[in-house]
């Protein structure tokens, strides 16, 4: 039995913030963001709204595309850095919203690998032969947890949220076919939220310190995520026996262009085969797989049968590559 994506979608804010913004904002350039990170604008949400609203927005296009009530899904997975609060877990609001009746579901932070970790674990849960409607979704309200008075992060994130349903397939030569995962603990030091978990609760002096903000050191990460993206989508390829000539698409964590055009360079991937959109909105955490893969469907780039390589890299540092044959005409 097999994994297969049967409906995808996504919703972003209406709401931009472009380079041109920024350079009002802090000391920065249009001509810097772009050349040092691909990106033009990103999206952000009304102040009064959290992820799950993203979340459900993106989950409904799902389940209509799909054609599956709510009551049907037996499981929800949401990954997410930013969840609306940290008690009870943000799938839990998606259900109330979506008034998904018989499921049970639970969030995974997994930093930007975050969706390729929740399409992993849903897809264990289909070919267990325990559940057979699985609502996958990777959301991030990143807007939240910006200092924008610091312009070597700030600039980076965006707001959005994708989604997908997983079910069952007899077809063997369809949907999810491998993945490789990592975590390394290593890495916590170089890329965090320090502040509101219960080493550091929020306080006064949390919130003097910024530790509620994204501290990133980005020179590191950028290191680590270009040998980490190669390492895994090479090794996934070689244990399937695929070669560069039969992917259609990498779709790669949309965290900076210079990090996506070096893995592709590195794994012999024309740049017509790397789905790119951070020009549109710029790093959305877990959001960043499932929005370009929504995108990139709604836009019948991907057809079924297509070999699709997932790969990620994030706070952890979590790294990942998940192969799949599409499986929507
Ligand atoms: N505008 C203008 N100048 C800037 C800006 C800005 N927005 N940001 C930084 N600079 C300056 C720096 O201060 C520095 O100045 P200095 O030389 O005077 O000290 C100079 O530009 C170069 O800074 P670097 O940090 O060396 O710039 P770099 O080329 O490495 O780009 C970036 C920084 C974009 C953060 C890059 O390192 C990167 O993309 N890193 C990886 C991000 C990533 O993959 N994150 C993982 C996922 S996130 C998650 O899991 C939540």
């Amino acid at each position: 039995m097999r994994t297969i994506i049967t409906g995808v979608g996504h919703f972003v804010p209406d709401q931009k913030l472009t380079n041109k913004d920024f350079e009002k904002m802090v000391d920065t350039s249009d001509e810097w963001i772009t050349t040092r990170t691909g990106i033009k604008e990103r999206r952000i949400l009304d102040k009064n709204k959290g992820t799950s609203y993203m979340a459900s927005k993106a989950a409904e296009i799902v389940l209509e595309q799909a054609n599956i009530s709510a009551d049907e899904i037996d499981l929800i997975i949401v990954a997410t850095v930013t969840p609306d609060m940290p008690v009870p877990a943000t799938a839990a609001l998606v259900q109330k919203d979506l008034k998904a009746k018989n499921c049970w579901g639970f969030d995974l932070n997994g930093g930007c690998t975050g969706f390729i970790c929740a399409l992993a674990t849903g897809s264990q849960f289909i070919e267990s032969g325990r559940h057979q409607k699985v609502m996958v979704i990777g959301a991030d309200k990143m807007s939240t947890v910006l200092n924008y008075q610091d312009r070597t992060t700030c600039v980076l994130f965006g707001d959005g949220a994708g989604a997908v349903m997983l079910e069952p397939s007899i077809e063997d030569d369809q949907g999810v076919q491998d993945f490789v995962l990592h975590l390394d603990g290593l890495g916590a030091e170089y890329l965090n939220i320090a502040g509101g978990g219960s080493l550091h609760p929020a306080s006064y002096d949390t919130v003097k310190q910024n530790l509620h903000y994204v501290y990133q050191d980005g020179k590191t990460v950028f290191k680590h995520a270009v040998n980490g993206m190669t390492e895994v989508s090479e090794l996934i390829m070689e244990r399937n026996k695929l070669s560069a000539g039969d992917i259609k698409f990498l779709i790669p964590h949309q965290a900076n262009y210079r990090i996506i055009d070096a893995v592709a360079k590195k794994m012999g991937l024309n740049p017509d085969k790397v789905v790119i959109n951070i020009n549109k909105y710029g790093n959305t955490t877990a959001a960043t797989i499932p929005l370009a893969v929504s995108e990139a469907h709604q836009e019948r780039k991907i057809r079924k049968g297509d070999w699709l390589v997932m790969t990620a890299f994030g706070a952890g540092f979590t790294w990942g590559s998940l192969l799949l044959k599409w499986a929507i005409d």
